[in-house]
C-alpha cells in the first residue's frame, strides 16, 4: 500500500518534467520510484543532478543523463521526506543525504516533495538528522545534547558523519528556532529541518489519489 502510494506520488511528479529542463533528483525509496517514471517518458535534453551516489547510479542505469552539480540554478528538484508538518516544515535525511538535498532544493526554482500518506504528521518529532564535520567532532557533540552518531558509522560522500538529534522527547514546538540554533552551531554541516519557504509543492499520495499542497 505505502509502496504503491510512493509510486503514485512519483508518477505525478514525473509529469512536471519537460524537455530541456535541469532537474535535481533526491534520494530515498520514493525517489527510487520516480526514476523509472522519468525514464519511461520520452523527454529530450533533460539534464539531471543527483543528491547521492545511490540515486546517481540508479538513474544512470535507467539511461538518465546525470551530470555533476555544477549549475548555478535548477528548474526543478523532486525529493521525498520523512515528515511533513501542516505548515510545510519537513524533516528530511532519514537516508543521510540531507546536506546535498538541501543544496539541490535551494538551487531549484521549484522544489517538489513527494510522499506517501504515512508522512504527513500533526507536529514534527525527533530524530532530526544532522551531518557533522569530522574535524572537532567530539566538541561538536558536546554542544549538541541529545545528538548521537548513527551506528554503524555513516560517512557522507562529502566527508561528514551522519548523526541524529533525539531531543526533545516529544513534538518540536518551534522548528524554526531549532533550525536557527543548529545553523548557528559550529561543526553542524547541515540538518534535516527544511523550511516551508524552500518548498513549492507537496504531492501526497493517498491510495490512488494525489493531494497537492502548494
Ligand atoms: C534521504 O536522506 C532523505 O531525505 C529522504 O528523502 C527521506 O528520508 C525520504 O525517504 P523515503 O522516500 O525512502 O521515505
Amino acid at each position: 500500500m505505502i509502496e504503491a502510494e510512493k509510486r503514485v506520488a512519483a508518477e505525478a511528479a514525473a509529469t512536471l518534467v519537460q524537455d530541456g529542463m535541469t532537474v535535481g533528483l533526491g534520494t530515498g525509496t520514493t525517489v527510487a520510484q520516480l526514476l523509472p517514471a522519468l525514464a519511461a517518458r520520452d523527454l529530450r535534453g533533460v539534464r539531471y543532478v543527483s543528491t547521492s551516489p545511490r540515486t546517481e547510479a540508479a538513474a544512470r542505469a535507467l539511461g538518465l543523463a546525470v551530470e555533476p552539480f555544477a549549475l548555478p540554478a535548477l528548474d526543478l528538484a523532486i525529493d521525498g521526506a520523512d515528515q511533513v508538518a501542516p505548515d510545510g516544515w519537513l524533516v528530511k535525511g532519514g537516508g543521510g543525504a540531507h546536506t546535498r538535498e538541501r543544496l539541490v532544493a535551494a538551487a531549484a526554482r521549484r522544489f517538489v516533495v513527494i510522499v506517501s500518506s504515512d508522512k504527513p504528521v500533526e507536529a514534527l518529532r525527533p530524530p532530526v538528522p544532522l551531518e557533522l564535520l569530522a574535524f572537532g567532532l567530539e566538541s561538536t557533540l558536546r554542544r549538541l545534547p541529545g545528538a548521537r552518531l548513527r551506528e554503524p558509522a555513516q560517512p557522507s560522500p562529502d566527508g561528514g558523519l551522519i548523526a541524529d538529534l533525539h531531543e526533545p522527547d516529544g513534538p518540536l514546538a518551534d522548528p524554526a528556532a531549532l533550525a536557527a540554533g543548529l545553523d548557528a552551531t559550529p561543526g553542524v554541516v547541515a540538518h534535516g529541518l527544511f523550511p516551508p519557504s524552500l518548498v513549492a509543492d507537496v504531492l501526497i499520495a493517498r491510495g490512488g489519489e494525489v493531494e497537492h499542497r502548494r
